[in-house]
């Protein structure tokens, strides 16, 4: 098999569990994303899956026997290792965890793990009383000390019927840590640094069926979550309504409306060092919330009432203290300009300005082009990038200037 030298590697290890089901579709959205997917399984994984489904999601021969071609297995598991930009274990069995975190390498998967470089990102998958047990727990810390990314687990059902923590997070969720734990290889770090982020839109309700909002799928918040955690950051992340998942690792409270959202954030504001407002904040709500639906024909819904909401950023901003102050802003003219008012009105360190044009439709799309205002009204214009990568470019730059 010809090498693609342009792709970075993955490795992706799976152990035995009915969850390696699943990991099958990490493995395809990994290959998708144009990474080389190296899958390695247990003996025990390939009574769940076949090695065929990886190698046909992943293009590439699966390893999981250490002696199957014994004059080359011990540079195998270290030439894998050294090419590696990250790893994954996709699901990780509490005896993959122990083993790992006592320096075991007893098959293909521990040998290769234990000469890595790399970041380590564990999704462990187990019975809830399993993952609650103290010598499980004591290798997860232990793990975790030594800078293994967990990934995971949540709280859902789980192969023995029951309900609980154990459950292998899902494949999207994992994917996002590892995209963004990939991304973070080489920038600056945020181990210490609180970060309060505001994402989506508000729903401001009329009456029991209707609604004032707006575009905001909440995409940009949620990687800028996501992208800060995989950083070290202590994240929160206060949501209106998005159809996202809940990133893993980050604290997540979701509202409704304005109100709500500047009640969340006020709760979150006092311990952070830094917020990042990246909600399309509805500026109006009915003035009177009906509780039975208005009638069409009646003049209450040709004359509604509206109240404006209040200015979450400008408020917050009046009490900013040595925080850092990160606003965002979408207009379809002048966005430049308008960004620049807004960003010395607001008290701001940083504005990022949406370009919402022909050339640039941001609103739950995959990808952006913004353009970053900092220090005395400094513009910086960045291409088009995925959200995600463009968090990254947004954290280099608050931590530049919280350095
Ligand atoms: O004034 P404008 O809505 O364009 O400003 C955008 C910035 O202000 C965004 O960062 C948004 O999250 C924040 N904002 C807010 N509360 C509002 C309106 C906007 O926090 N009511």
């Amino acid at each position: 098999m010809t090498e693609d030298l342009s792709k970075p590697t993955i490795i992706m290890g799976v152990t035995g569990g009915i969850a390696a089901a699943k990991s099958t579709l990490l493995a395809s959205r990994l290959n998708k994303a144009g990474f080389d997917v190296r899958v390695i399984m247990t003996p025990n994984a390939t009574k769940f899956v076949s090695e065929l489904t990886f190698r046909s999601l992943t293009g590439n021969k699966v390893v999981t026997d250490m002696f199957e071609e014994p004059e080359e297995w011990d540079i195998r598991h270290v030439s894998l290792a050294k090419k590696a930009r990250l790893a994954v274990i996709c699901p990780a069995t509490a005896n993959f965890i122990g083993k790992a975190a006592n320096g075991i390498a007893d098959d293909m998967l521990t040998t290769t793990i234990m000469a890595l470089g790399c970041p380590v990102v564990v999704a462990p998958a187990m019975n809830d009383a399993m993952w609650a047990n103290d010598a499980v727990q004591a290798n997860v810390l232990k793990l975790k000390g030594l800078g293994y990314v967990f990934a995971g687990p949540v709280t859902g059902r789980l192969a023995c019927g029951t309900e609980g923590l154990g459950r292998m997070a899902e494949p999207d969720a994992i994917f996002d840590v590892v995209m963004h734990s990939y991304l973070a290889i080489g920038r600056s770090s945020l181990k210490g640094v609180k970060l309060l982020v505001s994402a989506g839109p508000t729903v401001e309700p009329i009456d029991p069926v209707r609604y004032i909002a707006n575009r905001s799928s909440g995409k940009m918040g949620y990687a800028l979550a996501s992208a800060a955690a995989a950083r070290g950051a202590e994240v929160t992340l206060v949501s209106g309504p998005t159809a996202l998942s809940d990133p893993l690792n980050v604290e997540v409270k979701r509202v409704d409306t304005a109100e709500q959202m500047l009640k969340a954030l006020e709760d979150g504001f006092e311990g952070c060092d830094a917020f990042v407002a990246t909600a399309a904040v509805a500026d109006y709500r009915a003035k009177e919330y009906s509780d039975r639906k208005i009638k069409k024909e009646k003049a209450g819904m040709k004359e509604l009432e509206l109240v404006e909401n209040p200015d979450i950023l400008a408020k917050l901003s009046s009490m900013k203290g040595g925080r850092l102050m990160v606003g965002f802003a979408a207009e379809t003219e002048d966005a430049i300009e308008s960004a620049l008012g807004k960003y010395s009105k607001k008290g701001l360190d940083m504005i990022v300005v949406n370009e919402v044009n022909e050339r640039n439709q941001p609103f739950g799309a995959e990808d952006n082009i913004v353009s970053i205002i900092t220090g005395k009204g400094e513009v910086e214009s960045l291409p088009r990038m995925s959200k995600s990568e463009l968090s990254h470019m947004i954290l280099d730059r608050i931590s530049e200037l919280m350095a």
